[in-house]
Order: structure tokens, then sequence, then C-alpha cells
């Protein structure tokens, strides 16, 4: 949720920036900004309505500098107008502010310190770069002292890029909560919201931990504790490649990353399973988690999706209670604990403000907890008790889909070896190293259908402005992430319903020529979904049957390939990810970058 960069000590800062914000765009994209100086005394503000691709075109050739600040912003506080879009600036001209989060007090702040200010935004942003300003000239302070007492009168989250035009090489840096990155590169440094941004320029990177203050300089980076003592950090490692973070050949990031997820499977069969398939997991999580009586899975969109598959498996399979909760609702009403929980967060990108609230409240109560993500170094990794990667390669695609089977996968690895050694049969018979093999082929199968599930898209999707998605238990599982795709991308109004409840109240909505979709993966369930789908025909619904082989018959429209119907998920999503490409795509909508929503989601 906006993203940020920052460059000192480079002759090309404008360009950083701009490459940089491009990879962040993710994050938001509704405007962004540059502003950049050049030691010489001249210095420019670009700011524009829109996308990078915008930024670009109002940055003319005279625009230059060697130390910069830039942002690509998601409206939180302000329509989007270029005098709301970052970098914010004090009326004075004097500091320069790029900011990612939210100022929870910013109006008492104004009330209270800047009553006789004008500003030009309505953004909580500005009213920290006039503070600061403020304290600068009325209290004699130098930058960093006036960011310092600014910060100390702040509630709610922040990650801060400040610049000075008295001290132009420099930037100044904090954050609370939300992400954010120093990048030691060759003679210069730069900063950003997430590593993927700087891959071009460096891959060592130094954390930031909330609290802290860092001034960032061509050749020095200088960070300090909340207490004002020096800290001293090595830089980690960040081992990407570029490449990775482009998109190749394809159109869309969304059909590149459908696309990946065999491999992905693949790699994390290597990654957490030997040759003949024994889980290599952490002893001590396995202790841990052995040590629980109940496990709490918490997740936000996807991710909680994801963790509603993950219930079954951890019940099956380990025969451990297993509830699943939203992270935003989990923050605020916690339920009955039991009397030894154990918290596993789902987060792709580990920055979640959300699941993060969770986290701090988990870890201040003392429990136990493992983070499952793509993320390297994220917050919510870095603040769990443990931590297991999802390998999955960068997720850029605003729409989620090799996250969320990664995450399935991982679970059911995580699952099995926890069942093993809870002495459980099942577990101990779940051959998970084949079953992420057949896996692997399936989706491999499904993603060469593409021509097949485009055409159903259009048969089906194209001309409803609603759409349902039916099963039961897992199926039911699966049709909420199904309906998720679709609303998100292609702004059709779908709905994950559990079939059995249709006939209960929402079968009203049925009409002539709604399409409602049936998974069909669960020997148990399978005759029950059809008669289901059967009831909506006979109101008059486009029915689509997605069905495993074992269970298919003549007339269902889309056939999987068989594989442990626990792991049916892994196979079923895909094709709800094509058929919401493809009804984005032929749209002629922006598939990658849906109306309204980020990817990183940073604010509560
Ligand atoms: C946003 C994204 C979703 C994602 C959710 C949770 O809403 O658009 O795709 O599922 O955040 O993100 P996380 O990084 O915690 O999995």
């Amino acid at each position: 949720m906006c993203g940020i960069v920052g460059v000192t000590g480079n002759d090309n800062a404008v360009k950083i920036l701009v490459e940089g914000l491009q990879k962040l765009e993710y994050r938001g994209y509704d405007s962004a900004g540059i502003y950049v100086n050049d030691q010489k005394g001249n210095d420019y503000l670009v700011k524009t309505k829109g996308r990078i691709s915008q930024l670009r075109e109002k940055i003319t050739p005279d625009v230059h500098g060697s130390t910069g600040i830039g942002h690509t912003r998601w409206a939180t506080h302000g329509v989007v107008s270029v005098d709301n879009a970052h970098p914010h600036f004090s009326n004075d001209d004097r500091f320069y502010l790029v900011h990612n989060g939210v100022i929870d007090n910013f109006q008492e702040i104004k009330a209270q310190y800047l009553s006789d200010v004008p500003f030009k935004s309505q953004t909580d942003t500005e009213v920290v770069v006039q503070l600061i300003d403020k304290f600068a000239v009325e209290d004699h302070l130098d930058a960093k002292a006036a960011f310092l007492k600014a910060l100390g009168l702040l509630e709610g989250s922040y990650a801060f890029l400040l610049m000075d035009r008295e001290q132009p090489d420099t930037l100044f840096v904090a954050k609370n909560k939300s992400p954010l990155l120093i990048g030691v590169a060759d003679g210069f440094n730069v900063v950003c919201s997430d590593a993927m941004a700087m891959l071009r320029e460096t891959h060592d990177f130094l954390e930031i931990m909330d609290g802290e203050v860092v001034t960032v300089t061509p050749d020095t980076v200088h960070i300090q504790d909340a207490a004002g003592k020096t800290v001293e950090r090595k830089p980690y490692h960040v081992d990407m490649n570029a490449d990775e973070t482009d998109k190749g050949t394809y159109p869309f990031y969304m059909l590149k990353e459908v696309d990946e997820q065999p491999n992905v499977m693949r790699k994390l069969a290597q990654t957490y399973l030997s040759e003949h398939g024994e889980p290599q997991i952490d002893d001590k999580l396995i202790k841990a988690m052995q040590a629980a009586d109940r496990l709490y899975i918490v997740g936000a969109g996807t991710s909680y999706h994801a963790g509603l598959i993950g219930k079954r498996l951890f019940e099956r399979l380990a025969h451990i209670p297993t509830e699943v909760h939203v992270s935003s609702e989990l923050a605020y009403e916690q339920p009955m604990l039991s009397d030894k929980p154990f918290f596993i967060f789902l987060t792709q990108s580990g920055e979640t403000a959300d699941s993060r609230e969770v986290l701090v409240n988990v870890n201040d109560a003392g429990y136990p907890s493992l983070t499952i993500t793509n993320v390297q170094n994220s917050t919510l990794s870095r603040e769990a008790s443990y931590t297991l990667l999802l390998h999955a390669g960068p997720e850029i695609a605003v729409a989620s889909t090799k996250a969320y089977t990664a995450q399935i996968a991982l679970e059911a690895i995580l699952a099995k070896a926890l069942g093993e050694v809870n002495g459980q049969i099942i577990a101990q018979n779940f051959n998970v190293r084949q079953q992420l093999g057949l896996v692997a082929t399936g989706m491999q199968a499904i993603v060469d259908e593409k021509a097949t599930i485009e055409a159903l898209a259009n048969d089906y999707l194209m001309k409803s402005p609603k759409a349902f998605y039916i099963g039961r238990g897992i199926d039911h599982a699966v049709s909420l992430e199904a309906a998720l795709k679709l609303k998100e991308i292609s702004y059709v109004q779908a709905e994950g319903f559990a079939s059995g409840e249709l006939k209960h109240g929402t079968i009203a909505l049925i009409e002539d020529g709604t399409p409602v979709i049936g998974f069909i993966t669960q020997a148990k369930t399978a005759g029950l979904t059809r008669s289901n789908l059967q009831e909506t025909m006979a109101r008059g619904a486009n029915t689509m049957t997605i069905a495993r082989q074992g269970l298919a018959i003549e007339g269902d429209n889309l056939v999987l390939p068989d594989v442990d119907e626990m792991l049916m998920p892994l196979l079923s999503v895909v094709p709800a990810q094509l058929l919401a490409y493809y009804t984005s795509l032929n749209k002629g909508l922006d598939v990658d970058k849906p109306r309204n929503l980020a990817k990183s989601v940073t604010v509560e």
C-alpha cells in the first residue's frame, strides 16, 4: 500500500527512482511523484495523477539530480489528485516528504500545532512535513532533531523518507509498522519499501526496525534506536534475480504467475522433502506445534482462503483441531482460545497490516507462531517465532495465484510432518512428494488448455454482471477463492457458496442465464453438488461443471486430472484463475492492476 523509494549519491537518481517506482506499482497506482536535488542549487518536483507511465511522460529532460525520493500512491486520506500526490513539502519549500501508512492523530496535531498553517492537500502526510518545518524554524532545530521531535508526536503507521534542502545529500528515514529497507550499493545508497525495487542497484539490504531513525548519505548509513543509541547492523543478501521481476513475453504478470505454478510445486517438494518424501522441517518448529492443543490459522484475502484448505489438511493428516480466522476480525475480536494455541500466519507479502496486528497481540500474550510467507525478512517473518518460505518467486499481479497454491502445498507438507510425529497412519500413508509431482503434472495439463478455458470465460462470464461458484467442503473453500479472483479483476459480482445452502435464500438471485459454476472433486459430496447444480439449472442458470476425472460424467465442461482428494484444490483453482484472467482480459481491463486495489495492504 503505497511504494516509496529514495537514492543518494548517484547522478542517475531520476532513472533509479522511476524504475524503482515502476517495480513498486503493485503497491498502489493512483498517483505518483518524485523530488530530486542535484546538490548544486537545482531541484525538481514532478507529480501526476495515474500510473508511473504518466509520471515518466511528465519528467522533462532537464529534471536531474543525485539525491531524491519517490512515491506511488494508494489513496487513504484525500481524493486522487496532483495536490494529494507525494512528495509533500513544507510551505517554505525546505522539506520534502514521502510516506507509506496512516497517521491516526493527524487531525489533532493539525489543530494543536498548525492551526495557522495553510495546507495544499487533504493528506495526513502534509501535516507531518509542515510540523517538521515548524519545529526546525521555531525551535532552531536541524532536520534530524526536528524529524525526531515530530515523530515523537505521531500515532499510526509510517515509513518516511525526508529530504531537507539545507542538507541535500541526506535522506532521513524512519518507520513504524510499514516496511522499509536500506540498500547498500557501490558508491551510493538507496531506500525502498521492497527489495524488488532496487535489485538492479544492489542485492545487499539493511533492515530497519520500528522506532529507529536512519540517516543515509552517499557513503554512510547511520542507524539510531529509539533510545538514541547507534546500532550496528550488517546487510543481508537478497538472492533474487532482477529478471525474475520482469514479465518477459507475457502480456500480464498474472498469466506468467499462473503458468509458474507447476514449477512452484516442484520447488517446494525439493526444498521441504527428501528424495524419499520425508519432510525436512525444523525439528523445533514441529515440537512447538506438537505441544499445541489447537492451531489458529490467520490470513487475509487469498491467504485466508488458503487457510480454509489448511484446516482440512491439519485436521485430517495431523489430527489437531484447527480454526481459521480473517486477520482484520481476529485483531479486535478474539474468540476463547484453547489452553495451548499455536498460530500460523499465512501471508504472501509478510507485510499485511491486519495480520501483523494479530501477531503483535500473539507475541504480547507469549504464544508461539509460524509465518508462512513468500518474502524473506518481511515484517511478519521477523516477528513470528518461526518462518517457512514459500519459494514461489516474486508475485506481482495484484490477484494472488501461485502464492495460494504454494501456501496449500506447504501446509500439506507441514501437516504430513506433524501427522507423522503424532503417529497418524493417514499421514504415514500420504506420499506428499509423489502427490505434489502429480499436482505439478496436472497443473501443466490445465494451463495447456488455455484456449478451452478462454472460450468458457467468453461463453459464461463475459456478458453476465454476476456469477456463482458452488461446492461443498473443500470445494466450497475453493469456490470462495474462485469468486474472489473473478470479482477482483473482472468486476463481475461473484459469490462463492456452499452448494447445499443455496436453496435457503440465495437461489432467489438465479435468473435466466446466471452463470453457476460447480466444483466436483470430493466423492462424498459429488452427487449432492450435482443435484444443487440441477436445481439452479431448473431456474434458468447457465451451469458449468468442473469435475475431477474419477467423478466426471459426460457433459462436464472441464475435467481435472485425479490427485489425492485433499490436494484437489491445487488443481481446481487453476481453471478458476484462468476464467477470471480471460474475463478481465477480454473486457479490456488492466488484469494486473485492478481498480481500487493494491497488492500489499499495509494499512488496517
Ligand atoms: C491484498 C491482495 C490479496 C492478498 C491479501 C493478503 O488484498 O490484493 O491478493 O490475498 O492482500 O495479502 P498477504 O500478502 O497477507 O497474503
